[in-house]
């Protein structure tokens, strides 16, 4: 399986790679985002609901699990952390398919309840502003995606 590597040097560069990124985006794309505590997982997010045209302040959803926000399409906000290998249904699929973006930080964590395709991004601290993107395309549709942002 192909994979893509990406070396961001600032929370600045992370956030123009999302907002592009962005501009590609479909309604029902899910991508899973893995990465220590501080990686920039929240930061790309942020990113991609700039490119989205979200005016209001994205933050973490540590509290609520799921946020959602309107913009050219709506952006779901996932944080799973609190969840810790929930193994119930939470319902996660009428996100996955609706009319929005999903973005999952910490997707791991429900494994069970992944959809079959998506664009996988593990994020690697090289160093203080040096961070290392691996995307994995999982499915047709995201490994065009991936040709598109990265030709
Ligand atoms: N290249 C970079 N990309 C993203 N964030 C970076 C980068 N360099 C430094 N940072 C900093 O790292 C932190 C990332 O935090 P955050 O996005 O909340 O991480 P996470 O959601 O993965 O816990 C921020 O303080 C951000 O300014
Ligand atoms: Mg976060």
């Amino acid at each position: 399986m192909k994979e893509y590597e990406w070396l961001s040097n600032g929370p600045e560069e992370t956030s123009s790679f999302a907002q592009r990124l962005a501009d590609s985006l479909e309604a029902s794309d899910v991508i899973l985002l893995e990465g220590d505590l501080g990686a920039g997982k929240t930061t790309f997010t942020k990113g991609v609901a700039l490119g989205l045209g979200i005016r209001r302040n994205v933050s973490s959803p540590t509290f609520t699990i799921i946020k959602e926000y309107q913009g050219r399409i709506p952006l779901y906000h996932m944080d799973v952390y609190r969840l810790q290998n929930a193994s119930e249904d939470l319902g996660f699929d009428e996100y996955f398919e609706g009319d929005g973006v999903t973005i999952i930080e910490w997707a791991h964590l429900i494994e069970d309840q992944l959809p079959e395709e998506y664009l996988a991004i593990s994020i690697f601290r090289i160093d203080d502003t040096q961070r290392k993107f691996v995307l994995k395309p999982v499915g047709h549709r995201y490994e065009i995606l991936c040709e598109e942002i990265f030709s």
